[in-house]
């Protein structure tokens, strides 16, 4: 039995639950929403949204230039609705990759399993909420059945699935889309995590531990001796890889938190640890509410990450920063990049290269080791290729 049951014994939830339920929003490519962005988003973060959107399909998105396309998602975005989006731009090949946090794939296994979150308000009693057995996350609303029958279904993949060893998150989360893909045919259409199964989308989690996806692997250890084991080192090395034989990388990053470093430390990781002179990002887009001012991470700005080498020198005129809340930015950016000339191209399905890329890595790190001067100077790098 949980400790924390759902809600005293009578309780439904009461009117809490009577708003819409939350529907993922495919975006179509309005001419409306385009318009808007190219004639009437002209300054401020406006302008920085409309710029986003131009670096994103006139340059990222150029057949030459064959960028590979790295999307990372903190915040609460699945529970707003947002999946629909990064559905939309999977399927389009537009993401070739994904780094989440683990509660937006969490969140996101309730769509794949029919249930209902809602539309809710941000001024409510929540010690109401408690004793009703609903869940808050700012104005969103579900019952605490949710968690716990999403949860059970976690658990029993693991036991049903017999899953087991070391492996990276791209792996699990593979293994666990294609699951849902046979329990609940069609939900690939309501579930990132199902999608990028179906799409060959690797999703990365940068912090396996922090999420009930997590917390349910820990279970499944304690309590059914199960050997899952999740391997970062290997989730490092697959990002490195995937950057590596990139022709040119860019990037969308959804607020900041851990998947924002995940991904921009593939390229220091190539040359500080690797010895391998990659260089640094070719484009950066950042959607986010975070400041500079505070010296973390999420704020910092692409500048300031070329001092890190993550982002190449010569290129900040194609990063921008937009300081706007994500469920607003990047839904316009998904409609304005949806109806682009080249909204649509073909999918890398990287899932299934993986094997390949980390070798290349290995080898290209031996022979950068067999290159390295017995001083052991740090690699020249070619920032700007
Ligand atoms: N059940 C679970 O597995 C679990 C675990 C952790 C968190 N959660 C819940 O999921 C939600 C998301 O948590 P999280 O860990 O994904 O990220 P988070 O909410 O901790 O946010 C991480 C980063 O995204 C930025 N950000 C957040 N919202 C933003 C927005 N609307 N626009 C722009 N930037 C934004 C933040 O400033 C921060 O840099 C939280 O509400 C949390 O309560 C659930």
């Amino acid at each position: 039995m949980p400790h924390r049951s759902p809600g005293a014994p009578g309780h439904t939830g009461g009117n809490y639950l009577s708003g819409k339920v939350i529907k993922y929003y495919r975006p179509r490519g309005s001419a409306d929403v385009r318009h808007l962005i190219d004639h009437g988003f002209q300054a401020f973060n406006a302008g920085r949204l409309s710029e986003a959107c131009s670096i994103f399909t006139e340059k990222m998105l150029l057949p030459e230039h064959d960028t590979t396309i790295g999307l990372t998602v903190a915040g609460a975005l699945t529970p707003a609705g947002l999946g629909g989006c990064v559905i939309e731009m999977m399927e389009r090949g537009l993401v070739d990759f994904i780094i989440s946090t683990g509660a937006n794939l969490y969140h996101d296994l309730h769509y794949a399993l029919n249930f209902s979150l809602h539309r809710g308000s941000p001024f409510l009693d929540d010690v109401e909420l408690y004793e009703q057995g609903i869940i808050r996350i700012y104005d969103v609303l579900f019952p605490a059945t949710v968690l716990l029958e999403t949860d059970a279904y976690i658990r029993d993949f693991l036991v049903r699935s017999k899953i087991s060893g070391a492996m990276a998150t791209s792996e699990f989360h593979y293994r666990l889309g294609l699951d849902l893909l046979e329990k609940n045919p069609g939900c690939e259409a309501y579930s990132v995590v199902a999608h990028a199964a179906k799409m060959g989308v690797p999703i990365y989690t940068s912090s396996p531990g922090d999420s009930s996806i997590g917390m349910n692997i820990a279970y499944h250890e304690l309590m059914n001796g199960g050997t899952l084991m999740i391997d970062p080192n290997r989730d490092v090395n697959e990002v490195c890889a995937i950057i590596l034989a990139g022709k040119k990388n860019g990037c969308v990053i959804l607020g900041g938190g851990s998947p924002k470093n995940f991904y921009l430390q593939g390229q220091p990781t190539l040359w500080e640890v690797y010895g391998i002179p990659k260089g640094g990002n070719d484009y950066f887009i950042q959607f986010t509410t975070d400041q500079v001012v505070w010296g973390g991470l999420s704020g910092a700005t692409p500048a300031e990450a070329v001092s890190w080498g993550k982002v190449n020198p010569g290129v900040l005129p194609d990063t921008v920063v937009t300081y706007v809340d994500s469920t607003i930015g990047f839904p316009l950016f998904c409609e304005y990049v949806v109806g682009a000339e080249h909204g649509r191209r073909p999918r890398k399905e990287l899932i299934h290269k993986r094997e390949a890329m980390v070798a290349d890595l290995l080898q290209q790190a031996r022979q950068a080791g067999d290159e390295k001067p017995i001083q052991d100077e740090p690699p020249e790098i070619d920032r700007h290729r």
